[in-house]
């Protein structure tokens, strides 16, 4: 990544997080967003912060919420399409089955963005794609998993995303490989929780009865904190301490992380800003002002926040972003 790119996001992510920062116009632009839904914390504060920089910077934001459906996803791209919007941002929901969609657009002269998921489709299909590096994040949360037990043998239990989604393949993967040299860490089971608290809660329960009561598992390693935050329960229904008897590590920094790790309930989260549209309408503003051409891949920061690390104040730091 280019410094230029960094600092880009680095600006974005202090407006995020505070607010007052100069926002690039794009003053009556018209923004087609095609969000997945409301499956998490983390996914009300990325459309709030959305609704956000596109007010700041006077964008008519055209807002379509899919409720976790690609189908929804490509109609509501489609109709942006027929309304001839200047940009159209899309959180996709699954990785493959773009192809069309994004060729229509591309056919049609609009800009597409992907915001925080990647897909299967030619990179010619979309101007950029802003976006954690969700490998990094799983190697952070598993090298965490790794350094804490310390060699002690260590049962895992693994709470995934939505089936087929690009973090929850991404997320995995870099876990695995973080664990592979550590012979004392495996993974007993793996389930999608498909990033929500009750699935996360459900499936946690089934993988508790099916070790031991939850007396053999020494982690569970959940791809956001939602699902962390019903696993929390669940181990708590089964009369165990969650961040002591059961170690919780997940991916998202939400409020109710912070305060479950300030509780010593959970041990670790890896931050994922929900901040992607400021960077997508800063490249938008200059690709629809001369042309200028974005990096493909703007890549946000993945930072590892344990009790060390005031997670009170995390937990202030955050209010008011809509989580
Ligand atoms: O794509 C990002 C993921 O989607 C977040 O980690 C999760 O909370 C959300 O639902």
């Amino acid at each position: 990544m280019s410094i230029i790119t960094k600092l880009a996001i680095a600006a974005s992510l202090a407006t995020a997080l505070s607010s007052g920062a100069m926002a690039q116009d794009l003053t009556g632009k018209v923004v087609g967003f095609s969000q997945i839904g409301s499956e998490s914390g983390w996914r009300a504060a990325e459309t709030s912060v959305t609704r956000q920089q596109a007010e700041e910077r006077g964008v008519d934001l055209k807002f379509a919420d899919a409720q976790q459906k690609q189908e929804n996803q490509i109609k509501a791209i489609r109709g942006f399409i027929a309304q001839g919007v200047d940009a159209i941002l899309v959180a996709p929901v699954v990785a493959t089955g773009w192809d069309d969609v994004l060729a229509e657009a591309k056919e049609a002269e609009i800009p597409v963005v992907l915001l925080d998921r990647g897909v299967d489709a030619s990179e010619d299909l979309y101007l950029t794609s802003v976006a954690s590096d969700q490998v990094v994040e799983g190697r952070v949360a598993g090298q965490w998993l790794v350094d804490t037990v310390a060699g002690a043998d260590c049962k895992v239990v693994e709470l995934q995303g939505t089936v087929g989604s690009t973090p929850a393949i991404n997320r995995k993967q870099g876990f695995e490989e973080a664990i592979a040299d550590a012979s004392n860490i495996t993974i007993a089971r793996s389930q999608t929780g498909d990033f929500t608290r009750s699935k996360g809660k459900e499936v946690m329960e089934g993988f508790i009865k099916a070790e031991n009561g939850g007396a053999d598992i020494c982690a569970v390693y959940a791809h956001n904190d939602d699902m962390a935050v019903g696993a929390i329960q669940a181990i708590k229904d089964a009369g165990l301490k969650p961040g002591t008897d059961i170690l919780v590590v997940s991916i998202d920094a939400v409020p109710d992380i912070f305060t479950a790790i300030a509780a010593g309930e959970a041990n670790a989260t890896v931050e994922l800003t929900p901040n992607m549209a400021g960077p997508a309408f800063d490249v938008l503003a200059a690709y629809l002002a001369d042309g200028t051409e974005p990096e493909k891949f703007i890549i946000t920061e993945s930072k590892l926040y344990t009790a060390a690390d005031d997670p009170a104040g995390e937990y202030d730091r955050r209010k008011g972003l809509g989580y």
